[in-house]
C-alpha cells in the first residue's frame, strides 16, 4: 500500500506556481524570475484561462495581478478559495490598489506585493507561500494515513517496534490463550486488551475489566467470585462476580501486579480449573473466560522479591505484549498528536488544520514520561488553547517547550530560609531559560514583573 501511496505524495509536494496577468511583458518577466528559482511555472494571461489551467492541474501557489479586464484579481481570488482552497494566492497591486488588497488577503488571499518590485520581493513571498502549502499537504497526508490505519485498527503506530507489537498483538488475538500486557503507564495497554478481544472469536461476547489496583482488597474477591445471599453482613442478595459476567468472553485483569496475595492464590485456583466458587456458595461453576491481564509492574521482579506468586506468573504470562514507552518510539508522535489532534477538534467544534513544523519537532523530541496518554493530554490542552487553525508551540506545555530541561531538580537542604529558597529557585529556572525571564515567570505561576523586581531587590540587574 505504501508504495502506491509514495510517488502520489512526491508529486502532490512538487511545488507548481501558476502566474496571472494580462500584460504579457510583466507575465514573462515574471516567469522567467521565477524558473530561476527552479519552481515549475505556468502562466495564464487572464482569470477565466487561470481557472481552467487549475481545473487541469492544480498549483501550489497563485500569483495574479490585482486590476485585469474582465475578471478581477479579486474575482479570481474568490473562485480559487471554492474550486481549490489549499492553493495559496498572491496579489500584484498598484499602489493605487493597496487597500483593496489588503481587504483580499481578510478574503484569503496569503499576501500582496506592490509594484514595482525587485525579485527577493517577490521570490520571499512565494518560497513562504509554498512552505505554507507543503505543511498543510504534510498535515494532510499524515491525517489520511491515518485513517488507513484506523480502518484496521484503533491502535496506532507505524514504527518499527509498535509494528512488531501489533503483529503479536494479531497472531494472539484468535487463539483463547492467556495474555500478559506490560508497559509502562499510559502506552495502551487497555487498549491492546480490548484489540485482542476483539480480534477473537469471542468479540461479540462480554469485555469485562476489572482494575485491580482501584478497589480495596477487603472488595476484589467478592467482585471477581460474586456472593451468595449472607455470605457476609451487607450481602443481601446474591450477586454475580466479574468472572461469570465474561463467561464465554474476555476477562481483563487490569493492574494485576496490585493483587493481594490472598486473592492471587484463589486466582491460580480458577484458573487451574476452570470453575469459581462464588462466596459462601457451595456449589463451583463452570466458567469459561480468556484471560488478558495487564501490570506496569516488573512481575518477574515481583516474584523475586516474594510479592507475587511465582505459579500465577507462570499461568498468566503464556504469551507477553510487550508496549514499547512512547519515547523509544518518536516516529509515532505525529501520527498520535494527528489523531489527537481530530478527536478533539471534532469534541470541542473546532476547525484544525493541523501542527506547526515548530509544534511537531518539539513533541517528538519531547520524552514522553507518561507516554501516549500524556501527549493526548497536551493535544486536548492545545486543540482547547489554540486560537487559529493550527496548533503552534504556543499551545504546548512549558515542559514540552522545554524538553526534558524541565525534570532537572534543585536540591536545598531542609532549613533554608525561604528568601534564599526563592533566590536560587528563580536563579536556576532562568538558567534553564537562557534567561527568558517572561517563560521562567510562567514555569513558576508569577508575573514577569515580580521576577524583575526580585533581581533587582537582589542587587541583581541581568
Ligand atoms: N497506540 C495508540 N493509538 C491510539 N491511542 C492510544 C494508543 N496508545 C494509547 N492510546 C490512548 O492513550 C490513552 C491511554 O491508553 P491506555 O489506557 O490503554 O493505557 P494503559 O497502558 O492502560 O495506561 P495505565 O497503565 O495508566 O492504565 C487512551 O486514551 C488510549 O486510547
Ligand atoms: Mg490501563
Amino acid at each position: 500500500m505504501k508504495d502506491q501511496t509514495e510517488p502520489l505524495t512526491a508529486l502532490a509536494r512538487q511545488p507548481s506556481i501558476l502566474i496571472v496577468d494580462d500584460d504579457a511583458a510583466n507575465l514573462a518577466s515574471l516567469g522567467k524570475v521565477l524558473r530561476r528559482e527552479q519552481l515549475d511555472v505556468r502562466e495564464a494571461s487572464h482569470g477565466r484561462e487561470a481557472l481552467d489551467l487549475l481545473r487541469e492541474q492544480p498549483a501550489s501557489v497563485v500569483i495574479t495581478d490585482f486590476q485585469m479586464p474582465g475578471m478581477s484579481g479579486l474575482d479570481l481570488l474568490r473562485s480559487i478559495r471554492a474550486i481549490s482552497p489549499e492553493t495559496e494566492v498572491i496579489l500584484i497591486t498598484a499602489y493605487g490598489t493597496i487597500e483593496m488588497a489588503v481587504d483580499a488577503m481578510k478574503q484569503g488571499a496569503y499576501d500582496f506585493v506592490v509594484k514595482p518590485f525587485k525579485r527577493h520581493d517577490i521570490v520571499r513571498p512565494v518560497r513562504r507561500a509554498l512552505e505554507k502549502y507543503a505543511l498543510i499537504e504534510e498535515n494532510r497526508r499524515l491525517r489520511n494515513e491515518l485513517e488507513r490505519t484506523l480502518g484496521v485498527r484503533e491502535i496506532i503506530g507505524q514504527s518499527p517496534l509498535m509494528r512488531d507489537t501489533l503483529e503479536l498483538v494479531d497472531q494472539v488475538a484468535p487463539s483463547s490463550a492467556t495474555v500478559l500486557v506490560t508497559g509502562e503507564s499510559g502506552t495502551g495497554k487497555e487498549l491492546v486488551a480490548r484489540a485482542i478481544h476483539s480480534g477473537s472469536r469471542r468479540s461479540g461476547k462480554p469485555f469485562v475489566a476489572i482494575n485491580c489496583a482501584a478497589i480495596p482488597d477487603s472488595i476484589l474477591e467478592s467482585e471477581l467470585f460474586g456472593y451468595e445471599r449472607g455470605a457476609f453482613t451487607g450481602a443481601v442478595q446474591r450477586r454475580e462476580g466479574r468472572f461469570e459476567r465474561a463467561h464465554t468472553g474476555t476477562l481483563f485483569l487490569d493492574e494485576i501486579g496490585e493483587m493481594a496475595p490472598h486473592v492471587q492464590v484463589k486466582l491460580l485456583r480458577v484458573l487451574q480449573e476452570g470453575e469459581i466458587e462464588r462466596l459462601g456458595g457451595t456449589q463451583p461453576i463452570m466458567v469459561d473466560c480468556r484471560i488478558v491481564a495487564a501490570t506496569n509492574r516488573d512481575l518477574a521482579a515481583e516474584v523475586r522479591d516474594g510479592r507475587f506468586r511465582e505459579d500465577l506468573y507462570y499461568r498468566l504470562n503464556v504469551i507477553t505484549v510487550e508496549l514499547p514507552p512512547l519515547r523509544d518510539r518518536p516516529e509515532d508522535v505525529p501520527l498520535l498528536a494527528h489523531h489527537f489532534l481530530g478527536k478533539y477538534a471534532e469534541k470541542n467544534g473546532k476547525e484544525m488544520l493541523g501542527i506547526t513544523s515548530e509544534a511537531m519537532t518539539l513533541l517528538a523530541s519531547y520524552k514522553w514520561q507518561g507516554n501516549v496518554r500524556e501527549l493526548e493530554n497536551v493535544m486536548e490542552r492545545a486543540v482547547v488553547l489554540a486560537r487559529g487553525p493550527q496548533v503552534t508551540a504556543n499551545e504546548l506545555p512549558t515542559g514540552v517547550r522545554m524538553g526534558s530541561k524541565s525534570t532537572r531538580t534543585l536540591t536545598i537542604p531542609l532549613g533554608t530560609p525561604l528568601e534564599e529558597v526563592e533566590k536560587r529557585l528563580i536563579n536556576e529556572t532562568l538558567r534553564i531559560t537562557k534567561g527568558d525571564k517572561r517563560l521562567a515567570a510562567q514555569m513558576l505561576g508569577i508575573a514577569t514583573r515580580t521576577i524583575y523586581r526580585k533581581l533587582e531587590s537582589w542587587g541583581d540587574t541581568e
